[in-house]
């Protein structure tokens, strides 16, 4: 091997143990600028040496054209699916049947959470990622390969030679909702849940999309020469878990129906606190010696069964729809219900979307309809179930019920909008949004003070914020002396988010978290990024026409251009600063926080040590220099302790803080 393979070699294997560390294990090690610094060294080093280039290589996920179909791939056994239990007692006579099947032995179950996602095989070989093929008809599937290695869990290259692992592809709930916000503002079709975008992102021909859907993959079958690959599935998965494939936590060996019964119970009170959604828990017989004597009928395994949560849905009655008025001066229909619990939460509101929706459900004012709440917490109607008596239909309205402006349905979009800029509506929604935490993180900005500071003409914009006194915020109704003066430092301090903030923070379409990332890296200043024409702003990644033009046509209009002017007059920062660590009293010192703190949050207190030049990691290991803890802090703690790690308490961070 010559010195630049070695290299080539050894800058691989380091990225890709930190995309493990990061996609799978969800514990980085590094921040998102030296893991780029990383990637963007071997791009450089294989742009030299175009020869060397592996199709296993971490800059190789996203690659090649757009396709004109999917081929057909066999697979190498039949992907059945699996029976389900509906109750309790469907899970009691599945649970009799193993047993009088193998009559006095001993076994257990292993209960994995049942994934709502879609399954997909794929193969390796010499531990090198060959082929993604989609269930399909359980024989024959699409393959999905060029789709598939897009998802960052999913490894490029293991350290196993020739075999298959079968899992779900899902999207994350986060990633859904985003998604869905996105082709709003696009005038796109919504996805109507996680599980149909995932299978629509993987089956687009499209690599590149794919790539920008943050799918995660989750892997549940190890498959060798064409049969299991461990003597239990148990095994199994833990084979996966070291092969460096995501292999949900949440799982365990019961040893017996009743321990199953518990599980599945522990996780349908905690499903909403999963990232991803599920619809129930399978259970398989571990001993595979075992599975193979239960055997399979035409359709399923006899060893194993899906238990499904009972839907959350309840009938009620549409009362009434309100229009709301969006940032972008999108209308939003809001069905007002007859309050109604479903899974054990009162539900009184539900979105309808847009007007093709209420179209689509043939939905009136007064009908009963069944709500179903799923994962993405807002209620959504299914379907109308009885007509009322005295239904009546539904129209947007064709004037602004804020402003009274016109409204216009935009060409090749669903949405109609109010045309009017500054309509207070949207001027509420747009200031949230720029005060949201994941934006500018102005803490204490809610809804109720926006609603102030519009009505009593305050602020007329997002700029104004930075010129309110503390004595005016003093002013408003329901404001205490000290929450006043704590909202002014609020407002001072989100002077220091980075560019890529400030740029989602400016409310064009289109440009969210994400692009506002991708733009800032790519450009480093906002100057840069408003003189570029499309054609320079599509070479970014992942950004299209679409979103190019939507830039274009912001910086083009002159009352936006002079909002970026008073921002720059508040001395937001408009230049990308590196956001790896700086040099300061925590350099080289890796902590983690545990518990609540007394005063700081979690975000609070790991902003400010990496302010200082010091890491934050959620794992403790024998790396940690700190462990920081707080009240009712857990597991963490008692590892820090057996590892006899350093535990300091929230007065001494302050003091290392102010070093
Ligand atoms: S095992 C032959 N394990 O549920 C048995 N399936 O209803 C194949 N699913 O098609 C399935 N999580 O798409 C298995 N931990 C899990 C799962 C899981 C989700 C899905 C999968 C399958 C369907 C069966």
């Amino acid at each position: 091997m010559s010195q630049t393979e070695i290299e080539l070699e050894k800058l691989r294997a380091e990225l890709r143990r930190h995309e493990h560390l990061y996609y799978v294990l969800d514990q980085p090690e590094l921040s998102d600028a030296e893991y780029d610094r990383l990637m963007r060294e071997l791009a450089s080093l294989e742009a030299r040496h175009p020869e060397l280039v592996t199709s296993d290589s971490p800059t190789q996920r996203v690659g090649g054209k757009p396709r004109e179909g999917f081929v057909k791939a066999r697979h190498s056994m039949p992907m059945l699916s699996l029976d389900n239990a509906l109750n309790p007692r469907e899970l009691r006579e599945f649970d009799r049947r193993v047993r009088d099947l193998i009559p006095g032995e001993e076994f257990a179950y292993v209960a994995e959470l049942k994934l709502d996602g879609l399954s997909v095989a794929v193969r390796y070989r010499d531990g090198v990622l060959h082929q993604a093929v989609t269930r399909g008809d359980g024989l024959t599937g699409e393959d999905v390969t060029a789709n598939a290695r897009t998802i960052r869990s999913l490894p490029l290259r293991t350290n196993g030679g020739d075999f298959e692992v079968r899992g779900e592809v899902v999207m994350p709930r986060a990633a859904f909702m985003r998604l869905n916000q996105e082709r709003e503002e696009a005038g796109l079709p919504r996805y109507a849940n996680p599980r149909n975008s995932a299978a629509g992102s993987l089956r687009v021909l499209d690599p590149s999309i794919t790539a920008g859907r943050q799918l995660d993959f989750y892997a549940y079958f190890y498959i060798v020469n064409g049969d299991y690959g461990r003597p239990s599935q148990w095994d199994a998965l833990e084979t996966l878990a070291e092969l460096g494939f995501k292999v949900n936590p949440a799982r365990q060996k019961c040893a017996g129906l009743t321990e199953l019964e518990e599980f599945i119970h522990e996780w349908e009170t905690k499903r909403d606190s999963l990232p991803y959604e599920i619809d129930g828990v399978v259970a398989k017989v571990d001993v595979l010696d075992q599975q193979r004597r239960l055997g399979w009928t035409a359709k399923a395994p006899r060893w194993a069964i899906a238990y499904k949560y009972p839907a959350r849905e309840a009938e009620t009655v549409l009362e009434e729809i309100l229009v709301q008025v969006g940032r972008t001066g999108v209308l939003t229909p809001v069905a007002v219900l007859r309050p109604v619990t479903v899974g054990g939460v009162t539900v009184a509101r539900a979105t309808l979307h847009n007007e093709d929706e209420i179209a689509r459900l043939d939905l009136e004012i007064g009908d009963k309809v069944l709500v179903e709440r799923s994962g993405d917490v807002i209620p959504k109607i299914v379907r109308v179930t009885q007509r009322g008596e005295s239904r009546r239909p539904f129209r947007l309205p064709e004037a602004c019920p804020v402003c009274g402006s016109n409204v216009v349905r935009v060409e090749g979009e669903v949405a109609r909008r109010c045309v009017n800029s500054s309509c207070p509506a949207r001027l509420k929604e747009s200031i949230l949004h720029f005060a949201r935490r994941s934006v500018m993180d102005i803490d204490g900005l809610g809804e109720a003070l926006v609603d102030q500071l519009v009505d009593r003409k305050l602020v007329g914009s997002v700029a104004d914020l930075y010129d309110l006194t503390a004595e005016q915020l003093a002013g408003l109704d329901r404001m205490a002396e000290k929450s006043a003066a704590n909202l002014h430092a609020s407002i001072a301090g989100s002077r220091t988010q980075p560019l890529e903030r400030v740029l989602n923070g400016l409310g064009i379409p289109f440009v969210g978290e994400r692009t506002g990332q991708i733009l800032a890296r790519a450009f480093g200043t906002l100057d840069a990024i408003a003189a570029a024409d499309p054609a320079r702003l599509q070479a970014a990644e992942e950004v299209g026409p679409k979103v190019a033009e939507s830039i274009r046509g912001f910086f083009s209009e002159p009352h936006n251009r002079e909002l970026v002017e008073r921002l720059r007059g508040a001395e937001l920062r408009f230049t990308e600063e590196s956001r790896g660590p700086q040099i300061g009293s925590l350099t080289g010192k890796t902590f983690v926080l545990t518990g609540t703190l007394p005063s700081l949050t979690r975000e609070d207190a790991k902003a400010r040590i990496e302010a200082s030049g010091g890491k934050v990691s959620t794992a403790v290991s024998k790396k940690t220099s700190f462990v920081v803890a707080g009240e009712d802090a857990g597991s963490k703690l008692e590892k820090a302790r057996q590892l006899g790690i350093a535990i300091i308490g929230e007065p001494e961070l302050m003091e290392m803080l102010n070093a």
